[in-house]
């Protein structure tokens, strides 16, 4: 049998050690990187001027003075100030490997040789299929979802899914999405986003209506939930294509609820033919198991689910029944192929290396993680740090009086001593953390110390 020149390529001796004395350096180069570090007084001139500048081209300035150097090494990162910072957000969630993984830099080697920088969808390499098919396999594991359609991002992901429910369900046009909901940030994202704020100026279109996201403090959260649910199918019976939901919402305030809050709703859905979207764009990889829906036992639900982040772009699993008709989905980018390559080597690493699961690595961080916050609440920063909770990486805190102001200078404060965070939440306004999968035990004490310190400043 002939053998391909891409195979050659593949499995070329010379290439793969290449890669691995490639890794082997970057590896060395990193290891001195080694935590929080300040930033360094000859560097900071240069790091402020490509801040400024990079504000000034884009026309706003950035929200954290960041801008990384290139190095990073577990959950610590370089900026190009000469600060290291311990970055617990990581770009809000895409590297759950944290910086530098060797997994993912022979990700990128790997991609480099390929003849294209970008796969399209009229002419994929197999990194496309491959991925794809991880998708698939994942996504079918438990549930209906059959297919997968990979887009370069999760707003793209969440449009592919809206047409895909508008067909199945002949054009309907309203959707029902949970209030203090993101979707993202194209035109139509921004109506179903829960927040005025982010489509100033922006038309009006009146597609959407919300019901309440569970509420723990509330008795009635369930019925209450429900009872909106009827009167948004009693007023628009017939025109409703989708129920959109986060299994956990993400910008919302990282809330959670529990399978008894979900099963009424879809079961009404289901009763009135309504597909059932699930949102994972944050959620996926990080609740211990691929899906959030698998984790809150409800994968028999679901119609059709959106991801993206930790995927490295963004993707639309769906049943046989909402495939949609030829025409409808397409696009010039199926993905960068460092993005295709880098994406199915973390679904395999995650797989294989005993992350997922009610003892897997993801659920262990999350105890520890939340049991650190609990301490500080209970000792030096008593009543500072309250309701800490989440699911497995994604976890959130109120911290001080829980106002917008305070969540927006702890942020900065934190940042200053070391540690990348971000808020969420609309009152109270939360501390969120998107933690590596491989943060250890020495950068989650490092994480205690930064917080401690920070709310200590700010009390
Ligand atoms: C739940 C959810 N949906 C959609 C999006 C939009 O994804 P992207 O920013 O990749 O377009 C996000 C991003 O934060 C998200 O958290």
């Amino acid at each position: 049998m002939n053998i391909l020149t891409g195979t050659l390529l593949e499995k070329s001796e010379k290439l793969q050690s290449l890669f691995e004395q490639v890794v082997g350096e970057v590896d060395q180069i990193n290891s001195k990187i080694t935590g929080i570090k300040p930033p360094d007084k000859t560097l900071e001139p240069a790091s402020q001027a490509l801040v400024d500048q990079l504000g000034e081209d884009r026309g706003r300035p950035l929200f954290l003075p960041f801008v990384g150097s290139g190095a990073g090494r577990g959950s610590y990162v370089e900026v190009e100030d000469g600060s290291v910072k311990l970055d617990l957000i990581n770009g809000i969630g895409i590297n759950i490997l944290g910086h530098s993984h060797p997994v993912m830099i022979k990700a990128g080697l790997k991609a480099s040789i390929q003849d294209v920088i970008m796969q399209g969808n009229l002419e994929p390499n197999k990194e496309l299929c491959r991925f794809m098919h991880k998708l698939v396999e994942l996504g079918s594991k438990n549930s209906h979802l059959k297919h997968a359609w990979v887009t370069t991002s999760g707003s793209m992901a969440n449009e592919n899914a809206l047409k895909m429910c508008r067909q199945k369900t002949k054009g309907a046009k309203m959707i029902i999405a949970m209030k203090a909901a993101f979707a993202g940030r194209t035109s139509l994202m921004a109506q179903v986003t829960d927040d005025p704020g982010k489509r100033q100026g922006l038309p009006e279109y009146d597609e959407v209506r919300y019901i309440s996201f569970y509420d723990k403090n509330n008795e009635s959260s369930i019925e209450d939930s429900l009872s909106e649910l009827k009167a948004h199918i009693e007023a628009h019976r017939g025109d409703i294509c989708a129920f959109m939901f986060e299994p956990m919402q993400g910008e919302g305030g990282f809330n959670v609820a529990p399978k008894e809050f979900f099963v009424p709703l879809f079961e009404l859905c289901k009763k009135e033919g309504i597909p059932i979207w699930a949102d994972e764009i944050q959620t996926f990889c990080r609740t211990g198991e691929f899906f959030a829906f698998e984790a809150l036992g409800l994968s028999k639900y679901i119609d059709i689910c959106t991801i993206a982040k930790t995927i490295q772009s963004g993707a639309t699993l769906y049943s046989e029944e909402l495939n949609p008709r030829p025409g409808l989905i397409a696009g010039t980018f199926a993905g960068s192929t460092a993005s295709l390559t880098a994406g199915y080597d973390m679904l395999t690493y995650l797989s294989e290396k005993g992350f997922m699961g009610e003892s897997g690595k993801i659920s262990q961080v999350h105890k520890k993680f939340i049991q650190m916050l609990n301490e500080l609440n209970e000792s030096s920063c008593k009543g500072l740090l309250r309701d800490a909770g989440g699911m497995g990486l994604m976890i959130a805190v109120t911290p001080l009086d829980g106002s917008n102001k305070q969540m927006l200078n702890l942020v900065k404060t934190l940042y200053k001593n070391g540690l990348i965070a971000f808020g969420c939440g609309r009152g109270p306004y939360r501390i969120r953390f998107l933690i590596p999968a491989t943060i250890t035990d020495e950068e989650i004490a490092a994480a205690m110390d930064a917080i401690e310190n920070s709310i200590r400043e700010l009390a």
